[in-house]
């Protein structure tokens, strides 16, 4: 079932462009002479209206899921013009933290099995709220007790750590806000521009992944360090976690993901010449503090790696002496899913160079049923 590769999450992390062709196949409408350009997920059609009048949009999950739920937030805000808040399902459970008949409550869940995430939904559907699934499991659990919802398609995961799923819930919820924000004449291009870019993800997914050697190299460079950092913001903040995730899960190194835009209120204090820091640096309305960021990091001597797009080397490191990691670059709500491939091939070499079980990593589990 690995075919030509070693384990399920090296196959799982290359087969990502297919995956996110099934994720998208039916979905995307071209365009032309007489219809627009736009989204069709069956699973909402009937409810769409009911999103778009909702006071909130609460998404909900835990691990990766939440990660992918957040790197779709900025998009969701932007075309449907309704707040949007993160909960991880735990800690919603946690504080019986209040949710209304108003609130739409989105469910994301790769087994749509999760023992809290499951908990969250009976908790949310006992107060009212509409409750929508996005999960790869037809037939789950969350599949099943959601008024409506979409199945990603991404086809059977089983690494321990999601990829494939990942990238294909970000696209699901980048077509889920097209979809919500499908009323607006003004947001049209902004909408049709994105379509164009999810047509052609597929083909930038496929070159991003001829980074696999480089970040074997990588891997190599670090793999007897401690600790790694990684720094994101804006669309890219959940790149910084859902990386740092990847690393220390597999690879089991300590990692953390740094909201940039907080390094001075503490993460600062860490950076001296020996700590390896992943900074993201793709270009979209954050990079000039990006840049900013990359100075002060650079003043202090962090040993710095920086991801940024297909050309702008000398923009983010003028001195020449970080490494840096270059990437195609797509719409700026889209780039999550490229920036994200990069990390999961480090983590994927750091983990067989530093010897541990790849698609069973210690003391986790692929679904996590009890509480
Ligand atoms: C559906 C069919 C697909 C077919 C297509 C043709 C299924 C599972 N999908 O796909 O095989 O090719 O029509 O038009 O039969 N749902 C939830 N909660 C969730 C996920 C989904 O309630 O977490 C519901 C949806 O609201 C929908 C149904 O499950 O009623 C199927 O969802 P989805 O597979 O995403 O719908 P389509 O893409 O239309
Ligand atoms: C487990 C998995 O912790 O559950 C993670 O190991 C996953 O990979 C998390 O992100 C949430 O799972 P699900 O199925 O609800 O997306």
């Amino acid at each position: 079932k690995k075919g030509s590769y070693e384990h399920f999450m090296q196959k799982e992390i290359h087969e990502q462009p297919e995956s996110l062709t099934t994720t998208m196949r039916g979905r995307l409408i071209r365009g032309g002479s007489c219809n627009a350009k736009g989204v069709l997920l069956g699973g909402l059609k009937d409810h769409l209206k009911t999103i778009r009048r909702s006071r909130r949009v609460i998404f909900i999950g835990c691990g990766t899921s939440y990660n992918a739920a957040l790197a779709a937030r900025p998009f969701l805000e932007e075309l449907s013009g309704v707040p949007v808040s993160m909960e991880l399902a735990s800690d919603l459970l946690d504080r019986q933290g209040p949710i209304y008949r108003e609130d739409t409550a989105v469910f994301v869940s790769q087994s749509g099995e999760t023992a809290d995430t499951l908990l969250a939904l009976e908790y949310a559907l006992k107060n009212g709220a509409l409750c929508v699934g996005i999960t790869n499991t037809v037939g789950s659990a969350i599949a099943r007790n959601t008024h409506c919802g979409v199945h990603i398609n991404a086809g059977c995961e089983i690494g321990v750590a999601s990829t494939k799923a990942y990238t294909s819930q970000i696209v699901v919820m980048a077509m889920l806000a097209i979809a919500v924000g499908d009323d607006a004449i003004s947001s049209q291009s902004r909408r049709e521009a994105v379509i164009d870019g999810l047509f052609d993800l597929p083909n930038k997914v496929r070159e991003v992944l001829k980074l696999d050697d480089e970040m074997k190299d990588l891997a190599k460079l670090l793999m007897d360090e401690q600790s790694l950092l990684v720094f994101g913001r804006g669309y890219n903040y959940a790149t910084a976690l859902e990386g740092a995730l990847k690393v220390k899960e597999v690879a089991l190194m300590h990692s953390e993901g740094i909201l940039a835009g907080e390094m001075k209120h503490g993460p600062l204090a860490l950076v001296d010449e020996t700590l390896p820091i992943v900074v993201i640096a793709t270009h979209d309305n954050c990079f000039s503090k990006q840049q900013s960021v990359i100075q002060q990091l650079h003043a202090r001597k962090g040993r710095l790696i920086v991801m940024c797009s297909k050309g702008e080397a000398s923009l983010v490191c003028p001195s020449g002496s970080c490494r840096v990691i270059e990437v195609p670059q797509v719409e700026d709500c889209l780039q999550p899913v490229i920036n994200i491939i990069p990390l999961q091939l480090l983590a994927y070499h750091l983990t067989v160079l530093r010897g541990y079980d790849v698609d069973q990593p210690r003391n986790l589990a692929k679904s996590v049923t009890t509480q």
